[in-house]
């Protein structure tokens, strides 16, 4: 997305959000505008530098009332958009806990710990504990590539890699495979291991899992627990120009 806000003549249209106006360009969703200027509103498989994939739901806002999208509404002068509300808030909560018991996720154990939006996003949601009954699937741990490692415990389905690594790396290593509660992350070769295919550390989907699943290895703690980067302020004071 555009980070620059374009004034076309004349006041640039807004609309508010949680009482305040927010500018906005032309095309922008709600999430786009919120962002440039600094304002959270919570999201896991939006990414600025990609195309709305609308599947988390936790950026659900109501506009002018109505459920919506916030990765996929676009802005439009005059909109009313509620975010930071107790109910819209407890739906978030619930979303989160919900992918907490349906993936394994030992934060204290994971290398992302600190700089995981899954974990940032549940202490802003001020989520304390799981509530619903663990799943523990079985899900496997790929340590074949040499530089790369593959946690699937963690993976909340956002499909961040599968769109870098075949928008922007042009390598199509990943896919979702399975419906339902039986999707999961496929890797694309043919024994189905990283080692396999032609991923390299420095390509974008080695860097852009919100959680701790594509980690690189000999990294782990090169910065130590309470120095990362939610250890120094929460998600939603880390807004603008901050793409995860
Ligand atoms: Fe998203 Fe990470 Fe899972 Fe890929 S591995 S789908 S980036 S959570
Ligand atoms: Fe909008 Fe995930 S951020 S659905």
């Amino acid at each position: 997305m555009s980070r620059e806000l374009h004034q076309e003549g004349g006041a640039w249209p807004s609309f508010t959000l949680d009482g305040e106006e927010v500018p906005f360009n032309p095309g922008d969703t709600i999430l786009q505008a919120a962002t440039r200027v600094g304002r959270y509103i919570p999201h896991l498989c939006w990414h600025p530098d990609f195309p709305a994939h609308g599947s988390c739901r936790l950026c659900s806002v109501k506009v002018n009332g109505k459920p919506a999208g916030a990765c996929t509404a676009k802005a439009s002068a005059g909109l009313d958009v509620e975010s930071d509300t107790e109910e819209l808030n407890g739906h978030r909560k619930t979303l989160l806990q919900m992918l907490f018991v349906e993936g394994n996720h030992f934060c204290p154990s994971c290398e992302k710990s600190g700089n995981c939006l899954l974990q940032a996003t549940a202490y802003e949601m001020g989520m304390e504990g799981p509530h619903f009954e663990e799943f523990y699937p079985s899900r496997p741990v790929d340590a074949s590539h040499p530089d790369i490692l593959l946690d699937l415990n963690r993976c909340i389905l956002c499909e961040l890699c599968v769109r870098a690594s075949r928008d922007v790396d042009g390598k199509n290593v990943f896919a979702i495979g399975g419906h339902g509660i039986r999707a999961h992350l496929l890797v694309n070769s043919a024994s189905g291991r990283l080692a396999d295919t032609a991923m390299a550390l420095d390509d974008r989907a080695a860097h852009i899992c919100p959680v701790g699943v594509i980690l690189p290895k000999r990294q782990g703690f090169v910065t130590p627990i309470g120095q990362r980067r939610f250890d120094a302020k929460p998600v939603s004071e880390q807004v603008e120009g901050n793409p995860s």
